[in-house]
């Protein structure tokens, strides 16, 4: 572009009939270079980031084979269907009655679990630098976090709604810290231990101690 300017430049002079057609000329010339120029940047672009994509879908599409495999080996009989390298569904065995009543929601806990990698991810990658753990920051931080989220993660509140939010922070100030407690404090690895029954029939003790970090949702076992 810069080239075919200065070549235009000493041509000033020239009559004005030969004018438009250079005009034409170093129009067309410099359209020409952007076009060339976009199609390259897009080309460059786009196989950067399709590069990106493979990546990534290769490092999803590894964990899902990992999160399947562990669960075949002692999922207590879910079975991990991959649908894509986002989402995964876990289920029991089609045969499987569902016998635990859920009285906040008025309906048996479901026998099959949705979970979507990719907007996990992208959820952590908005709140990563709050917190690791429920705390009211983390809910002040999210659009939904007391109408919606707070009522929805605990049981507690005995509503799917949070309506009445000087209510809702009465029962979770009980029960929720303010701000993440290990904050600044870090662990390599973490162990996260359900409440189900069944773990009393399990022998994972061992292994659940060989994590810097142990999680009990609502008491379970030891
Ligand atoms: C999180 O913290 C890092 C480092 O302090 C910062 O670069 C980044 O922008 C923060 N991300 C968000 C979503 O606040
Ligand atoms: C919300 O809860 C507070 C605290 O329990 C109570 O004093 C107040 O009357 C409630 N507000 C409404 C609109 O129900």
């Amino acid at each position: 572009m810069v080239t075919v300017a200065a070549m235009a430049g000493p041509r000033k002079t020239s009559s004005s009939s030969k004018r438009p057609a250079l005009l034409h000329l170093v129009g067309a010339a410099a359209i020409f270079s952007l076009i060339v120029f976009a199609i390259q940047s897009s080309l460059f672009i786009g196989t950067k980031k399709l590069d990106t994509n493979r990546e990534e879908v290769r490092i999803l599409s590894d964990f899902q084979a990992h999160v399947q495999q562990c669960v075949a080996n002692r999922g207590l009989g879910l079975h991990a269907h991959i649908i894509d390298h986002c989402k995964l569904i876990l289920k029991f065995p089609g045969s499987t009655n569902s016998i635990w009543y859920n009285e906040q929601f008025k309906i048996f806990e479901p026998l099959e679990y949705n979970y979507d990698v990719c907007e996990a991810i992208l959820l952590w990658e908005q709140y990563r630098n709050m917190t690791t753990v429920l705390t009211r920051e983390y809910l002040d931080a999210r659009p939904d976090g007391w109408l919606e989220y707070a009522a929805k993660r605990i049981a507690q509140l005995g509503a799917d709604k949070c309506y009445n939010r000087s209510l809702c922070e009465e029962h979770l100030n009980i029960i929720l810290p303010a701000k993440p407690p290990f904050h600044p404090r870090q662990f390599k690895t973490c162990a996260v231990v359900g409440n189900s029954g069944d773990l009393l029939k399990m022998e994972f003790g061992e292994e659940i101690d060989i994590h810097d970090a142990v999680i009990r949702d609502n008491e379970a076992p030891r």
